[in-house]
């Protein structure tokens, strides 16, 4: 085994000394230096002799900005330096898109940056490049399927980020036994790259697909072992991008990012209620507008149902639902029917939330029933109303999370009639503003009453 290196640690800062000195040259400190156990490395940021935890360095003014807002937000306000973040999608959702992006501004404002890409060729990652605008004299490509060529490549450039597309197409280095994207090779890859972010101080972003039949050698088998793992969401055929965070070793998991996919890649949405409600028709029975809680954001977003007699050749009734839980609109069915007496058994029911949202919160529920009403019942809900609210099988209009945020966001966005559930406006002490009319109910009945004027 080979000899261990000594070194000196202070005690006070942590910094490490390569031979003893009585005085630390990092904060001045007399004596404070001690020899660190020659055994086991503890790694980067690892600390093997007791420290202060107030002294220990922050790494937060290390981030650097990604160059797009959105992502930076989600990270918790940048990149931070040796960390490796993990980018998962379905494939065809825009990873390779988006960190081309990043790419090309990192490159452009802070220096090289190395792309290596495992599913394409170096001419098709630059005619992408060309497409969204980031061809920069800075980047640089790597397209192999050989993950051992990564750490050369990063001795010789010493870029400031390195983007790695993706884990499940690359090889780890001295590993040829077992197939390509297997669980095994997904996880030596990823712990190979944490190794190389960790030792060369250098931030690492990774992409790996979901597929649809689940977790298997996908991004969930490593996110025990990177230090984000960051999941970009959306509908393929739709334009619009959700990016949550799942994991955040740096900062919290409640942001996320709102993008648009368009000719000329990802653009950050700074106004998702614009964004969702900008094609929303007018004098159109069965459409409401509710507030939806994206992260720490409110969200405005349209619910529109459509009700018509039951296709020939019975059977059930169509339930089609996008954008809500299916179990969910069938409890406001079922609710609808038997608290507020409107028969649906022989309609079929569509319901849309337009934009390629979905939302997965009970304060969708209802909205989604008045919508439905307003359809059924043909009467036009006043377009500058907002409903939010879940919804009990009683017909009980029940208490949503952070009220004040999305009557905020409705106020903002020119909504004048707001419909939540009364016991909100009690548990949080709602804001009262004189310009908007804030109506608390009890029961979908009564909702009912207050929009279907
Ligand atoms: P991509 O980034 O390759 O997805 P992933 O890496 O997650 O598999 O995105 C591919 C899709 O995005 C593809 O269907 C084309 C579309 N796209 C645009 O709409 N605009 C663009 O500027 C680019 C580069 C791609
Ligand atoms: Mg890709």
């Amino acid at each position: 085994m080979p000899k261990a290196k000594k070194t000196y640690v202070c005690s006070e800062c942590g910094r490490e000394s390569a031979r003893w000195m009585g005085r630390c040259p990092g904060c001045g400190a007399w004596n404070t230096l001690s020899e660190r156990s020659a055994g086991r490395d503890p790694g980067i940021g690892g600390v093997d002799i007791p420290q202060k935890l107030n002294v220990v360095t922050l790494t937060q003014e290390g981030r650097i900005s990604s160059g797009i807002d959105e992502l930076d937000r989600v990270l918790g306000g940048g990149i931070v330096p040796g960390s490796l973040i993990l980018l998962g999608g379905e494939p065809g959702i825009g990873k390779s898109t988006l960190l081309l992006q990043v790419a090309g501004r990192i490159a452009d404002r802070i220096g090289e940056v190395l792309y290596v890409t495992g599913e394409e060729s170096a001419a098709q990652l630059r005619m992408r490049a060309e497409r969204v605008a980031c061809l920069s004299e800075r980047l640089y490509v790597l397209a192999t399927a050989d993950g051992g060529t990564i750490e050369s490549s990063v001795e010789e450039l010493s870029p400031a980020l390195v983007i790695v597309d993706s884990i499940q197409t690359l090889f780890p280095p001295s590993e040829q036994a077992s197939p390509l994207g297997s669980v095994r090779r997904v996880r030596e890859l990823t712990a190979h790259l944490l190794r190389l972010s960790k030792q060369s101080g250098i931030p690492f972003v990774a992409t790996g697909h979901v597929t649809k039949e689940g977790a298997l050698a996908g991004p969930k088998v490593v996110e025990h072992l990177v230090d984000c793992v960051l999941y970009l969401e959306g509908e393929r055929h739709a334009p619009f991008r959700l990016l949550r965070a799942f994991k955040n070793r740096y900062g919290s998991t409640n942001e996320t990012g709102v993008f648009e996919m368009g000719e000329s890649g990802l653009r950050s949405v700074t106004n998702p209620s614009e964004f969702f409600l900008a094609e929303r028709m007018a004098g159109c029975s069965g459409s409401i507008v509710t507030a939806a809680l994206e992260g720490s954001r409110a969200v405005l977003v349209e619910i529109q149902a459509l009700a018509g007699p039951m296709g020939e050749g019975g059977g059930s009734p169509r339930r089609s639902v996008r954008g809500i839980d299916r179990s969910r609109l069938t409890m406001v069915l079922a609710v609808l029917e038997r608290r507020a007496g409107i028969s649906l058994s022989s309609q079929d029911i569509y319901v849309n939330v337009p934009g390629g949202i979905y939302l997965d919160e009970p304060a969708a529920d209802l909205p989604c029933s008045l919508a439905i009403a307003s359809n059924v019942l043909e009467r036009e809900i006043d377009p500058h109303t907002l409903a939010v609210g879940e919804l009990g099988l009683g017909g009980e209009v029940r208490n949503v999370a952070q009220i004040n945020r999305r009557l905020a966001e409705a106020r903002r966005m020119g909504f004048h009639r707001l419909i939540v559930p009364a016991t909100s406006l009690a548990r949080e002490k709602a804001l009262s503003y004189d310009d908007i009319d804030v109506v608390g109910v009890r029961s979908l009945q009564e909702a009912l009453r207050e929009i279907l004027v």
